[in-house]
């Protein structure tokens, strides 16, 4: 950085001397090492937008070994002079940027590019970045584990919130969200299985290659990649849309009933929630009980285990509310795990079990019994990183969308879930933006009491 700094003045002068304005693209300027996210800073990077990422990648578990190749095709939203990419760990060999070969430096989780000629504001460039090494395991601030986690038999790459740089160089924020093109090669027996539709497998010898696609717009830390000798199902759901399911042999039995149950818990979603957003759904259920969560990954989530019926419509419900509408920063998580929470409230509701009432009801009376930290801090304020998965964000969250509801009515509350989804399809949205667009959909209803103290508002609200 310090490099391009001092050069700047430099191109300037050039500029002035020649007294026209700088074509070419000699006046670019670094892109930033972050984007100012709230809680995670270094995340992402100024000055570019990814539209695709082309990943080629080779790993071999047994010495936890991975090669790749990543081709991100971006464009400049300012002249660049160089720009940054999020990358953890592993070796850089060659980078390019529009096929010519290009100076790096890595400090920490920042890789910095230095193209041979500037980028002009608006170019679309290509950037490869080959790398290998050992995929490293992050632990998160709240102390969970994510990245490249080894599994008895193969690999699960996991990326919230910030894990996906420890397996692959990019734009690591939610803002920014690309369509993805996947090509794995791992030992013959084994699978890799990510997001989207699978495109093409190919055994040559002892190597099996995998490709996938992801047409819609995707965050990084919605990418996946599991690698394990899983059994596959391909079935369809409505209109043919295709379900593909990955799971460990060994959590087979438990899991069959509830998998079967993905097309029955979309066509009820897309009753409450609108037309799913992508093109295809499924799940992967590994063998790793020590991960401890489940992660909504775009069209096919990952679950540690044979999940329940809860904890699949939880993260099915995630592919309206997280992948498809993906918040603009990490502070907005509560849009994330306020409607999850939610949709298992509706389904409950929905399936004869409690409303939606008696939940937030018994949440209010003695919801700090099961979630010590209820009323530490407001879903739109979370404390700091280490928080952003408590019980404020995911409980009260739901709390906040339940004081809608019985602000605007059951009906006007089913637009308003259905409308959030449509407005911001395959986008990013934040707070305000959600905050906003209640009051549109609802004039003349004071919400603004609900704003106060259910979302912003420190310690437990009064009874109403
Ligand atoms: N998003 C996951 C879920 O609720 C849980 C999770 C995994 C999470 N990693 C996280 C939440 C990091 C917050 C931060 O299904
Ligand atoms: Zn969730």
């Amino acid at each position: 950085m310090a490099r391009s700094v001092r050069l700047v003045p430099v191109l300037l002068v050039c500029c002035a001397l020649a007294g026209t304005a700088c074509g070419g693209g000699v006046h670019g300027t670094p892109g930033g090492s972050g984007v100012r996210d709230p809680y995670f800073p270094k995340a992402g990077n100024g000055g570019y937008d990814v539209t695709h990422y082309g990943l080629r990648l080779g790993y071999a578990p047994d010495a936890h070994h991975l090669t790749g190749t990543a081709t991100l095709t971006a464009r400049a939203t300012k002249a660049l002079s160089a720009f940054n990419l999020d990358l953890l760990g592993l070796e850089v060999g060659k980078v390019t940027v529009g096929g010519e070969t290009a100076r790096w430096n890595r400090a920490g989780q920042e890789l910095t590019v230095r193209p041979r000629e500037d980028l002009d504001e608006g170019e679309t460039f290509r950037v490869t970045v080959g790398y290998s090494g050992a995929p490293e395991t992050v632990t998160d601030p709240d102390g969970s584990k994510e990245g490249w986690l080894r599994t008895t038999d193969g690999a699960l790459a996991l990326g919230e919130p910030a894990g996906s740089m420890a397996w692959f160089p990019g734009n690591h924020h939610p803002s920014d969200k690309a369509a993805y093109d996947l090509t794995v090669t791992v030992p013959r027996g084994l699978r890799a299985v990510s997001n989207g539709e699978l495109r093409g497998e190919t055994t040559a010898r002892d190597r099996t290659t995998f490709r996938w696609h992801t047409a819609e717009p995707m965050a990084s830390y919605l990418a996946t990649l599991a690698i394990g000798p899983y059994d596959i199902s391909r079935t369809t759901a409505r209109d043919g849309l295709p379900v593909y399911t990955a799971v460990d042999p060994a959590e087979k039995k438990g899991s069959r009933a509830v998998l079967a149950r993905i097309p029955e818990v979309l066509r009820w979603a897309e009753r409450r929630f609108g037309p799913y957003p992508f093109s295809s759904t499924g799940a992967i259920v590994d063998r790793a009980a020590d991960i401890g969560y489940a992660l909504e990954t775009q069209s096919r989530p990952v679950f540690p285990g044979a999940p329940d019926i809860t904890l699949l419509v939880h993260e099915l419900a995630h592919q309206w509310y997280g992948d498809s509408v993906t918040p603009e920063s990490w502070r907005d998580m509560w849009l994330n795990e306020g409607f999850a929470t939610y949709a298992e409230w509706l389904w409950e509701e929905d399936h004869g079990g409690e409303t939606a009432q008696e939940s937030f009801d018994a949440l209010y009376d003695h919801g700090e019994q099961t979630y010590e930290d209820l009323w530490s801090f407001p879903p739109g304020k979370p404390t700091d990183a280490a928080h952003l998965s408590g019980a404020p964000v995911y409980q009260r969250g739901a709390m906040v969308l339940h004081k809608v509801r019985q602000a605007v009515g059951d009906e006007a509350f089913g637009d308003i879930l259905r409308g959030w989804a449509a407005a911001h399809r395959h986008g990013n949205a934040d707070t305000a933006g959600f905050t906003a667009y209640v009051e549109k959909q609802a004039p003349g209803k004071d919400v603004d009491g609900i704003w106060e103290d259910w979302l912003y508002g420190e310690g437990k609200p009064e009874r109403p």
